[in-house]
């Protein structure tokens, strides 16, 4: 399976959530390939990190730019049991090509920045894609989010998301936590550090199921 996350915004956390996602599932016993195609390279800077940590899955990982990433992603598709393709940056060539053969594309929102601009835009870019990819499924999901209870960032997007045919709010929200912080900075999953944050734990596999389980939110989501 592709998957791909992704959006035109930076620092909302599509690197993060991305190589949180390929260690879980390569902790499933998958062979799981990491696709970044961002120039920053952070994804592929991440996976070199990882090769030097003993008692977690080694994650290979490729940087794969431009027009390419539709072929690159065709060819190594077959070769890995899933792909988690990186896609950053400002320019959104990269994002357009991954899209079409991509079979889920999440797209992380950062709280109390919700710019209705960039969503438009995004349920956009997922409408021309849907035309030559039908069974693209495109989710948002909150990353960021205060650790206060009384914000609803939640229900905020809900709200917005309304009004979106193709971009479908997935019901998963990340906080802000230390956690992914230090973990993106390790080389691992904030589920393989030596005192794991349960809280940001349960974040990651909550987005985790979504993507890979079909849960129950992202059914009803649907309906
Ligand atoms: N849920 C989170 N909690 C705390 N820090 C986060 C969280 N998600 C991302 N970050 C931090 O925010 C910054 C941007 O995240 P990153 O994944 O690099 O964004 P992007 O790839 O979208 O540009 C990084 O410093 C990262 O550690
Ligand atoms: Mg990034």
């Amino acid at each position: 399976m592709v998957i791909l996350i992704g959006g035109e915004k930076g620092g909302t956390g599509k690197t993060t959530l991305a190589t949180n996602l390929a260690a879980l599932r390569s902790n499933e016993g998958r062979d799981v390939l990491l696709v970044d195609t961002d120039k920053q390279g952070s994804a592929s800077d991440w996976a070199a990190v990882r090769e030097e940590i003993e008692g977690v899955p080694r994650i290979p990982s490729v940087q794969v730019f431009g027009k390419q990433v539709t072929s690159q992603v065709q060819d190594l598709e077959a070769r890995y049991d899933d792909l988690i393709v990186d896609a950053g940056g400002r320019d959104s060539v990269e994002l357009r090509s991954a899209m079409v053969v991509t079979d889920r594309f999440y797209v992380p929102l950062q709280a109390s920045q919700f710019d209705v601009w960039t969503i438009e835009r995004m349920e956009e870019l997922v409408e021309q894609a849907q035309a030559i990819n039908p069974s693209l499924q495109a989710r948002v999901f909150i990353n960021r989010a205060s650790p206060h209870p009384q914000v609803r960032e939640a229900s905020e997007a809900e709200e917005i998301l309304e009004e979106f045919e193709h971009l479908v709010f997935s019901g998963v929200v990340l906080h802000d936590r230390i956690a992914f912080r230090r973990a993106a900075g390790n080389g691992v999953a904030v589920t393989e550090t030596e005192s794991p944050d349960p809280k940001a734990c349960n974040e990651v596999q909550a987005l985790y199921d979504a993507i890979f389980e079909q849960t129950e939110t992202a059914h009803a989501q649907e309906a």
